[in-house]
Order: C-alpha cells, then structure tokens, then sequence
C-alpha cells in the first residue's frame, strides 16, 4: 500500500504507516509499500518514508513533486494530522485548520485510488459540515470519529472518508 503522510513531523504516524505497509520490506512474505510523508518543518529521516520537509502541502510545487514521488501510481491512503500553531481563537484556528483539510480532500481526488481512503485531523467549528458534505460527494462512507486518545475536551476531531469512487474528472 501507498500512505501520504501530511503534517508529518515529527514522524509517529509516518513510523507506523511505514510498519504497517511494510515499506522497509522487513516481512519477506509481503508486499512492499511506500509512505511519503510531508511537513512545513524539519523532519529527521524516518527509515522506511520519503520524508518531504520543510514543505507547504498545500503549495502546487509540493503536490507536484508528490505525484513525482509515486511516479503515476495512486494512494490507497491519504492521511493528515496537519495544524496551525493555534491562535487561541477559535473561529480563526478553525479556518485555518479546515483549508488544511479542504485542501487535503482536493489532493485526494488527484492522488488516491479507487476504494481508498482519507482520514483528516480538525477542530470543531461552522464549517465541518461543509468539508464533511464535500467528503460524501466523493466517498462512500464518511464518519467523524474521537479516538480514545484524543482529549474529551480538546476540540480536536477526525474525519473518516473510505471507499473512494473515481471519476473521469479526477486526473493525475
Ligand atoms: C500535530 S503535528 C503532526 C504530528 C504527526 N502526525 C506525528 O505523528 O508526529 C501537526 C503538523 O502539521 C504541520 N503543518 C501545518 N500546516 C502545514 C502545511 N501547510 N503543510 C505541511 N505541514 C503542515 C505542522 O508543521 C506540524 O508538524
């Protein structure tokens, strides 16, 4: 499997993704995949991902040199755990944080393959619904989910999009 990891560092769901796909090859009896992760800072290597730092995910330049990346392959994962350093304001921390994921859920339409999914990290706020409803035009199930490890009183919440449909507008 392909994951892109975006908003990456320091690298701990890129170290999982790179055990879970078995990019370093390690289980001899299983395909080998491929994690490319993504970050504005600085990211020491993770072995078994293809680190893109000191990058903004949402500039074409970097979108572009991840399609080079996967050299005409499609993702079955997109991932994205990106955040702004937060304000304190609400309203403006959640606008911020849904053009990350509205611009992620774009990506996805180019980069991923049929049946894959996208899961996005946001706070709560007025325009969930809409990054939600822009989510559902395209997969065929779309959840928003707590993890026990996310704080009760954090804002924080993820959306879960599985079961891509392709469609012919949807070029690499
Ligand atoms: C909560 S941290 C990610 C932690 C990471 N998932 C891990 O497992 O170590 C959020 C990250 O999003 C990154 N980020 C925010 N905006 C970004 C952007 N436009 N492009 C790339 N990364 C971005 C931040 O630099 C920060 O490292």
């Amino acid at each position: 499997m392909t994951v892109i990891d975006c908003g990456a560092a320091p690298g701990s769901w890129s170290q999982v993704a790179v055990k879970h796909v078995n990019s370093l090859g390690q289980d001899k009896s299983a395909l080998q995949g491929f994690v490319i992760s993504v970050d504005l800072q600085y990211m020491v290597p993770v072995p078994g991902a293809t680190i893109l730092s000191d990058r903004d995910f949402t500039s074409a330049k970097c979108q572009k040199e991840i399609l080079n990346h996967l050299r005409g392959q499609l993702a079955d994962v997109v991932l994205s755990d990106m955040a702004p350093n937060a304000t304190g304001v609400k309203s403006l921390d959640h606008d911020i944080i849904i053009k990350l994921c509205m611009s992620v859920t774009d990506f996805s339409r180019v980069v991923l393959k049929d049946s894959g999914s996208l899961l996005c990290k946001l706070w709560q706020g007025q325009d969930q619904r809409q990054l939600v409803d822009r989510m559902a035009a395209r997969f065929g199930q779309v959840k928003v989910v707590k993890p026990l490890a996310s704080r009760k009183d954090s804002a924080e919440v993820f959306v879960l999009a599985k079961d891509f449909k392709r469609d012919k507008e949807d070029e690499t």
